[in-house]
């Protein structure tokens, strides 16, 4: 879930995935946010001038299919990526996630696909058949929706033109680009293996193979000015379709970035810095007409991801592969479950099992109500405050929401919908950690999941 809050809600479970991952898409598939400084900030303007646009309450239902291998490991990253210097053997591969596939319908039998996600690690790396025979399990143990979004993530050093004709052919209809930077000497300190010619190269050949595709670049690198910033956001948008994802630079524990951090020999902006480059990129992108429909994604209205929009509008989802968290409405109980990290542990599990899960947790509906705000405040279209009360048996009080409407952070939409302000973005954690804390009940019959299984 987002960074922001990851840390603020007192809740083990909304954590997952990197700060969600979130920027980004961990292990879960779920992008991160800015790290919002924890200062105020009262008094900017909306940035939801049109929050009702996508507001719908079907979150739909994803398919997360994790990739863990890459060839070589960024100094930046704790997704659960590994480097092998043997060929892996992908048959062995496709098999363990068929068995897995079929846990998961077992579990949630019935549910439409709207979205499969096929993230990494590398998922660039599998060959084409691989991805093909993934794909043709999934449609086999649920029924696919007809326009259902299938993403890969693609890495522009493992790009070429024969194999994303290979992914389309197999069904993959959008792309997601790891491009980080544009210019050569920040991905090389980046420990990026593609150049920036590369990167045009691989954006060039998915323009012409998907109609849909996207690009991530990181920002608040160490060095970087506003003027720099600014200009390199310039020429992304001339390359943006209709979907770009920017993720502040977050310094992760246990990196090899972490260490140099704390040695003072990697200085990242300073938390006035990092919020200019926020703002900038909040008004570049809303002046090329792809506003941020969350903290770190931005699209034209109908090209979100609509994989993450099912995290974030807090809907079912399963996770298969090393490392994958997933959340599955059994029984009426909606289950956070999440499979073993080690790639050769996973395998020996499914072949063992049928199934590499490691833990599986019963949320209380307090636990869901805290996740479902975290995730939903994170979004342009904010929280939907009856799911709120349906899911989590709880709303926030009028008192909480006044104080936070004067100081200038959320605002109610007609939608019956709560939203974080502009200014609300920069102190996300906190707003989250508020409006938790002043959680009262509602509805206390309504049993929990009911609304997610009723429409799944
Ligand atoms: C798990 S990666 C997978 C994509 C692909 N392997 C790649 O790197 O191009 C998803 C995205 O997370 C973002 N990311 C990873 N670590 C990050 C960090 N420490 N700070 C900010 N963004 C990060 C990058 O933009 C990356 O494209
Ligand atoms: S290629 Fe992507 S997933 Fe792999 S280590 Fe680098 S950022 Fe992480």
């Amino acid at each position: 879930m987002g960074r922001a809050g990851a840390t603020a809600i007192p809740s083990p479970l909304v954590g997952e995935g990197k700060g969600g991952g979130d920027r980004r898409t961990t292990a879960v598939g779920i992008p991160p946010t800015p790290n919002p400084s924890p200062r105020g900030g009262g008094g900017l303007p909306s940035l939801n001038q049109d929050i009702d646009r996508q507001a719908t309450t079907d979150p739909g239902f994803g398919v997360y299919v994790h990739w863990p291998f890459c060839a070589s490991k960024c100094p930046y990253c704790d997704f659960n990526s590994h480097v092998r210097f043997g060929a892996v053997d992908e048959p062995r591969f496709v098999a363990a996630f068929a068995r897995e596939i079929g846990h998961m319908a077992t579990l949630a039998p019935g549910r439409t696909v709207t979205s499969i996600f096929l993230g990494g690690g590398t998922p660039s790396l599998m060959k084409p058949e691989t991805v093909g025979a993934i794909l043709d399990r999934i449609a086999a143990a649920w029924p696919m929706a007809r326009d259902a979004e299938i993403t890969l993530e693609a890495n522009p050093s493992s790009v070429e033109a024969e194999r994303f004709a290979g992914y389309r052919a197999a069904g993959v209809n959008r792309v997601s680009l790891g491009v980080q930077a544009l210019n050569d000497s920040d991905l090389r300190a980046l420990g990026r293996l593609h150049s920036v010619a590369e990167a045009r190269r691989a954006i060039d050949i998915a323009a012409r193979t998907f109609d849909r595709f996207s690009f991530d670049l990181i920002y608040a690198r160490p060095g970087q000015t506003p003027e720099a910033w600014r200009a390199e956001l310039t020429e992304a948008l001339a390359m943006v379709r209709d979907h770009l994802s920017l993720y502040q630079l977050t310094i992760e524990e246990g990196t090899p970035f972490a260490g140099l951090h704390r040695a003072g020999k990697l200085i990242v902006p300073d938390p006035d810095l990092a919020d200019t480059l926020f703002e900038i990129t909040q008004e570049a992108t809303e002046a090329a007409g792809i506003p941020a429909y969350e903290i770190s994604n931005h699209a034209r209205a109908g090209a979100e991801s609509r994989h993450n929009l099912t995290y974030w509008r807090y809907g079912e989802y399963a996770g298969v592969g090393a490392g994958a968290h997933g959340r599955l409405v059994v029984d009426g109980v909606r289950r956070a479950l999440v499979t073993e990290r080690r790639p050769e542990g996973w395998l020996e599990a499914v072949e063992r099992a049928g199934h590499g899960l490691a833990e599986d947790t019963a949320l209380t509906r307090p636990e869901e109500a805290d996740e479902l705000l975290l995730m939903g405040l994170r979004l342009a279209e904010g929280v939907d405050l009856d799911r709120l009360a349906t899911i989590g048996g709880v709303q926030p009080s009028a008192q909480a929401v006044a104080r936070l409407e004067e100081l200038g952070l959320v605002e109610r939409s007609a939608a019956r919908r709560l939203v974080a302000t502009r200014a609300g973005r920069f102190v996300l954690n906190e707003l989250v950690l508020q409006l938790a804390r002043s959680f009262e009940p509602v509805s206390p019959t309504k049993s929990p999941g009911q609304e997610v299984q009723a429409g799944a």
